[in-house]
């Protein structure tokens, strides 16, 4: 090229290198009036973590403002103090049981009907009831950056209890930082109860921070959200449902991620509050959110990375949906939800799949904790938007998932036939957004999902009764459900008028499910002739991680390495030293595939 071009074009992008700088400045300066404008959806202030680049002095050569960039202890230790002297009913995340007599009364148990869970319970215990402190003890050390963005936090709201409403609202109040919280938005999509009318506005009323936005007509979970999102002002969203506590300094490290990269969206860990008792409790300590190929919502364990790591956000392939954090620049970059999904259900899986694919990343954050009533039973049926859920799901697919929606398809037809609708317009954002394929998620995201939710369902090792070879007595669960203990009974086979559940799977998971039910064998603790117990299979192997030792007839737990034995005479049975000697750890399973079990199983005897 000709000298003289090389150097008009070299000023022409000297200028527009200076105007490239001038607007971004521009901005930066806009953003830094914390106006109550609402934000341009491109300008948001968390960039105010990034010094301005100074025109006039372009000596700066570092894009953090390392005096900004400081880390501070975010704990409000006069919340503290103020928790711990509370006393009362369900202080310090308790529960409290109902006396017989509560229990039987009509008031009760329509609180409870209405509602999925006791609220009864709820309306005894204080708004501000303090919480249980249950996060790791690396949590309590933790400094995240002092400078932190503001967040408004969308509350959708359908026919909630009234108190557990609130006391979501006043448990974000005590334990928000005042200057990182803009405002609660409560949306409410369309309640009919009338304490959700004035006397939720009076209350709100008396709430810093916190007004009610009503939708006119019932939207749905997923619009009531996208609703709240359009109205909020701060720079970023939480969505929240509407009956959670949060425990203690669950922001910082929640939004720190957020400020440090715009396009991470952050979940919290969600524990359980109890429908029964309003206890709070830990649910786990951590693991990666999944889904099956029927579309529900399943976990992987933690990866090796995370082991001593136990206060470091990790990567999560997929969100439970309900409580997460991600910036205004970012949802609104990816369209925010699409509008097309109705109610709720599937919305979690879009949203997660549109920002890895989309170049962004998703982390739970052990440190920020949140705890969640699991309702009984949804109580709000009767609404009118049909097979929602697989006409969401095959939105999801048919945009996001590419080759693999056939999996999805296969295992479930219903979703296949159903009319997604009109999806152009998230096709064109996909391809505006040059998003990745879902192969590259799968590969690179989800690379361990197929082999706990294999596409393709693999046949079982081993299924039907199973005898002892000491007596002729089968294992019989008894249709017992969580937690119960079980033990030998007459077979079935033996005596078809008896009644009972002898027909089990050792699964390609390596567990020990009851046919047609989602209960697996389970082994929680190590003591001397431990017990085993039916508990809902988790699917991560673990404590419910049984192999077949078929040369001699073992039914090995993996995790502690002892072996299933019993005891004819009062028919129990246990897990204790293994004893190839022994005729009471023999056991027959009415059939199995040995090939299978020395291939895969081999290796744990
Ligand atoms: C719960 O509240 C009811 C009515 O407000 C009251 O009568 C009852 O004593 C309370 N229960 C407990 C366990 O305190
Ligand atoms: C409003 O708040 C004040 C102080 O927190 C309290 O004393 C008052 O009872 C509240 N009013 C209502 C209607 O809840
Ligand atoms: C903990 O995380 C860091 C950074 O993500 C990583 O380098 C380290 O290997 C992890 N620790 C372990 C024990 O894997
Ligand atoms: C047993 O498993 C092997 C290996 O997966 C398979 O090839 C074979 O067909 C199975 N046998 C039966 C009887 O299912």
């Amino acid at each position: 090229m000709p000298r003289r071009f090389r150097r008009k074009r070299v000023l022409i992008l000297f200028f527009l290198f200076i105007f490239i700088i001038y607007v971004i400045n521009q901005r930066l300066e806009n953003s830094i009036d914390d106006n109550n404008e609402l934000p341009d959806k491109n300008n948001i202030i968390y960039q105010r973590l990034k010094k301005p680049i100074d025109v006039e002095n372009k000596v700066e050569s570092s894009f953090f403002d390392s005096s900004k960039h400081t880390k501070i202890d975010w704990h409000d230790y006069n919340a503290i103090a103020r928790d711990n002297a509370r006393t009362g009913l369900g202080e310090g995340g308790t529960g409290v049981e109902p006396s017989q007599q509560e229990r039987n009364s009509p008031q009760f148990q329509k609180l409870y009907r209405e509602n999925g869970f006791h609220a009864f319970i709820s309306d005894n215990i204080s708004l501000d009831r303090s919480a249980k402190d249950i996060r790791h003890p690396d949590c309590k050390n933790k400094l995240y950056l002092a400078e932190l963005p503001s967040v408004s936090i969308i509350i959708p709201v359908h026919d909630e209890h009234l108190t557990t409403l609130l006391r979501s609202v006043h448990s974000i109040l005590n334990r928000t930082p005042e200057k990182l919280l803009k405002e609660i938005l409560l949306v409410d999509d369309a309640s009919s109860k009338d304490s959700l009318k004035s006397p939720l506005d009076t209350q709100v009323a008396n709430l810093s921070k916190t007004r009610v936005v009503r939708l006119k007509k019932r939207e749905g979970l997923i619009r009531a959200r996208l609703a709240g999102a359009r109205e909020a002002k701060a720079d970023i969203l939480i969505f929240f449902d509407s009956h959670i506590e949060v425990n203690i300094n669950w922001l910082p490290p929640l939004i720190e991620p957020i400020a440090l990269n715009y396009k991470t969206s952050v979940c919290p860990f969600i524990d359980i509050i109890k429908w029964e008792t309003f206890a709070y409790i830990a649910q786990d300590e951590g693991a990666r959110g999944a889904f099956d190929w029927g579309m529900f919502y399943k976990r992987l364990p933690l990866l090796p990375s995370s082991q001593g790591n136990a206060s470091e956000p990790f990567d999560n392939p997929v969100m439970a949906g309900g409580l997460f954090a991600i910036s205004q620049k970012w949802f609104w970059e990816l369209g925010g939800y699409d509008e097309g999904l109705d109610v709720w259900g599937g919305e979690q899986y879009e949203m997660s799949f549109k920002i890895w694919q989309c170049g962004g990343r998703l982390v739970d954050a052990p440190c920020s904790r949140v705890g969640h009533i699991y309702r009984q039973f949804n109580p709000h049926g009767g609404f009118s938007f049909g097979d929602y859920l697989s006409r969401n799901h095959k939105r999801v697919a048919v945009v996001w998932m590419d080759e693999y929606a056939e999996y999805i398809y296969k295992r479930n037809p219903q979703i296949k036939n159903v009319n997604a609708g009109d999806v152009t317009k998230q096709k064109a954002l996909r391809e505006k957004l040059q998003c990745k394929s879902f192969k590259w998620f799968m590969e690179k995201v989800a690379f361990d999902l197929p082999e706990y939710y294999p596409p393709i369902p693999l046949p079982p090792f081993a299924q039907g009764e199973i005898r002892s070879m000491a007596a002729s007595l089968c294992i019989d669960t008894k249709h017992g459900g969580e937690q119960a203990t079980f033990g030998l009974e007459q077979c079935i086979k033996d005596q078809p008028d008896k009644n009972g559940e002898q027909e089990f799977e050792l699964s390609w998971r390596q567990d020990i499910r009851v046919k047609n039910r989602d209960f697996c064998f389970d082994v929680p603790n190590r003591e001397k002739r431990a017990p085993v117990i039916l508990y809902k299979c988790h699917n991560m192997r673990g404590n419910q991680h049984f192999v077949y030792d078929v040369s001699n007839f073992h039914i090995l737990h993996v995790a502690t390495h002892l072996c299933l034995g019993c005891d004819v005479d009062s028919k129990m049975i246990f897990m204790e030293e293994c004893d190839a000697e022994r005729k009471t750890q023999k056991w027959k399973f009415a059939s199995y595939n040995q090939t299978l079990i020395l291939k895969e199983m081999n290796k744990f005897f």
